[in-house]
């Protein structure tokens, strides 16, 4: 049965905006998404809203329900009262276009500053031998769909926008662990990731694992064994002194 449901919806551009109040007819079985494209059809045939699969696998329909950072495909209704007010917003942390539409370019910015991977040299493709084991790890990161909610949500930059500069990120972090992790890739990746990619502003707060859409464990499976590995070298007495010497 369909009902009437109160939705605030966030208009405006960047040079500012706000909520606007709507009534919106929902049928069973919708998603948030699919309200905001009846708002497209019936009010509000100039609101701006980003979306592809409609399946939870492109990315592309990030953000904030009632506050929450998530996808709006895989936002039921049902999950929210008949009665409830129910806000929708652009993710945050990156800058507003139009509405609910956002430029999440500093991501693309984050991944192309991370060495892509490099296998040994003498190694022919077709010669690559893994263990399963190692496949599995690379395989729970390659879920990742490119929505940016870790990205967004990750209080490091989400509350300071001057750590934009000398931090990936969550999702690029995650990308340099893997990589890292990788037994055929042959670059040295930890010092990179401590004092180009921000590794050590991370200071576990998960918040980028609980909103992960894949259900990647970010912080335990990439961030945590990153962090241990660098840790592991800056410890290592040898290592010490090798810096020490070297660096004379
Ligand atoms: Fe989205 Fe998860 Fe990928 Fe982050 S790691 S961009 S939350 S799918
Ligand atoms: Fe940010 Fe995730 Fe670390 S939310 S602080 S990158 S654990
Ligand atoms: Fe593709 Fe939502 S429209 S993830």
């Amino acid at each position: 049965m369909g009902y009437q449901a109160q939705f605030k919806v966030w208009r405006g551009d960047a040079t500012g905006g706000d909520f606007v109040d709507y009534r919106v007819e929902v049928e069973e079985g919708e998603v948030v998404l699919d309200i905001m494209h009846r708002l497209q059809a019936t009010q509000a045939g100039d609101m701006a809203v980003r979306w592809n699969c409609k399946a939870g696998k492109c990315g592309s329909c990030s953000a904030e329900v009632n506050g929450r950072p998530r996808l709006m495909c895989m936002a039921r209704m049902s999950t929210f009262t008949e009665d409830e007010t129910i806000t929708v917003a652009p993710i945050r942390t990156f800058p507003v276009i139009r509405d609910l539409v956002t430029d999440v370019d500093f991501n693309y910015h984050k991944a192309r500053e991370v060495p892509a991977f490099a296998p040994p040299e003498d190694l022919a493709p077709g010669e690559y031998r893994m263990a399963q084991v190692d496949v599995d790890r690379s395989q729970e990161f390659r879920k990742c769909i490119e929505c940016f909610l870790c990205q967004n949500v990750c209080h490091v930059v989400r509350d300071h926008e001057e750590n934009k500069e000398p931090f990936a990120g969550p999702r690029y972090l995650m990308r340099i662990a893997e990589l890292e992790m990788h037994p055929l890739d042959v670059r040295d990746r930890q010092e990179a990731a401590q004092d180009d990619h921000g590794l050590g502003y991370c200071n576990i707060t998960k918040c980028c694992t609980e909103v992960c859409p894949e259900h990647i464990k970010i912080t335990d499976n990439a961030l945590i064994p990153m962090k241990e590995r660098v840790a592991d070298r800056k410890y290592d007495p040898l290592v010490w002194l090798g810096r020490k010497i070297f660096k004379r």
